[in-house]
């Protein structure tokens, strides 16, 4: 395994990390044990990185179960800031939740100390400084070894890395951001400003979630779990794209999920892909594919169908800044909307 460094934290990870969304047993694998095993097999296939969240359901209780033992052989991921359950505190990215949602992820991992602690989304309503200021805390007293963001805008990248230094706090060390063929958007900026401030990134969705794995076909029935939530997986536009990509990884002499997997890593910005599996025959199919390198010809020809910086189609779950959801940040009053 040729790990690299997560930014310039130091810290070694494996450019294929375990993503335990799908270890969820109430909307993911139904067998804990079984998920155990997964992540016991991907960490002797030389993982070690494994991402999880509270707001996953019960993963991080199983995560925390499978890790006893084998502990301080992993860079352990988790994020707080996502609504978990109904109550309106208990979200968010405020010093308030914050110093109660890392108490929560340490009892449920069963651990002392969590590696990467991400900011899931944005948070509006919350000065960076406080969440900054909240999570220099959490580092000076040694319950998280780093700290990052997910799915930021690049203009937000920007602007916590110049709180962080004018208040003299710590940085945001990595961005979790999506990243497939089918979403290039984040190499115009995100990428760049992640390398350009020495930044780490996991990728999240490298399969498009479901989309690049050769399962789905325009016009069948497919049997992806998430099909009936997320639009983005029968979004004809994509399906278009998958149609051309399917011939491209047969002559490649790859399967799709190969494919998928190794044009994330192939970018310079990208520290490590999260693999997704749901069962162990997925995980196995995606250890399989983790010497797999895309040639200079294979990825111009993913430039064609796909052009570079672009997305093909939303996903579903991408942060949208207010302005996108709250019509009135984008409409004058109706008084001063003419010219004269
Ligand atoms: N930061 C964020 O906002 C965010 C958002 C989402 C996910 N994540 C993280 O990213 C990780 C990956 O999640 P993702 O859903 O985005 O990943 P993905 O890898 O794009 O998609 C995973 C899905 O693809 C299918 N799949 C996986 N391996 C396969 C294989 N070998 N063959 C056929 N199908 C396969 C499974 O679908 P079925 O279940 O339908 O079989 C699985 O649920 C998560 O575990 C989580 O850690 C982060």
């Amino acid at each position: 395994m040729q790990y690299r460094t997560l930014g310039r934290t130091g810290i070694k990870v494996s450019p294929y990390a375990l993503g335990a969304m799908m270890f969820a047993t109430s909307f993911g694998n139904p067998d804990p044990d079984d998920s155990a095993r997964m992540i016991h097999k991907a960490l002797d296939a030389g993982l070690n990185f494994i991402d999880t969240a509270d707001a996953y359901g019960d993963s991080e209780e199983v995560v925390g179960k499978a890790l006893r033992g084998r502990r301080d052989d992993v860079v352990l991921a988790t994020k707080f800031g996502r609504p978990v359950g109904d109550h309106p505190h208990h979200q968010g990215a405020s010093r308030r939740w914050i110093v109660t949602a890392v108490e929560n992820s340490l009892r449920r991992l069963g651990v002392d100390h969590i590696d990467l602690y991400q900011v899931h989304r944005t948070d509006p309503a919350t000065d960076v400084e406080e969440t900054l200021s909240a999570l220099t805390d959490l580092l000076r007293a040694g319950k998280v070894r780093a700290i990052g963001t997910s799915q930021s805008l690049a203009s937000d990248i920007v602007e916590a890395q110049w709180v962080a230094e004018r208040r003299g706090l710590a940085r945001f060390r990595a961005e979790q951001a999506a990243y497939s063929i089918l979403n290039r958007g984040v190499e115009r900026e995100v990428l760049p400003l992640a390398q350009r401030f020495g930044m780490g990134t996991l990728i999240w969705g490298p399969l498009g979630q479901g989309l690049l794995t050769g399962r789905v076909r325009k016009g069948e029935r497919n049997d992806l779990r998430r099909a009936h939530l997320l639009k983005h997986l029968t979004d004809e536009r994509r399906l278009d794209v998958v149609e051309q990509l399917v011939p491209l990884a047969a002559e490649a002499g790859l399967p799709m999920t190969h494919l998928a997997m190794a044009f994330v890593i192939a970018h310079p910005g990208v520290t490590s892909a999260l693999l997704g599996p749901r069962t162990m025959p997925q995980l196995d199919d995606l250890l399989a594919g983790v010497e797999v390198r895309l040639t200079d010809d294979v990825l111009d020809r993913i430039d064609a169908i796909v052009p570079p910086g672009t997305n093909i189609g939303a996903l579903d779950q991408n942060y949208q800044p207010p302005a996108v959801h709250d019509p009135g940040l984008r409409r004058r009053p109706l008084a001063e909307r003419a010219a004269a």
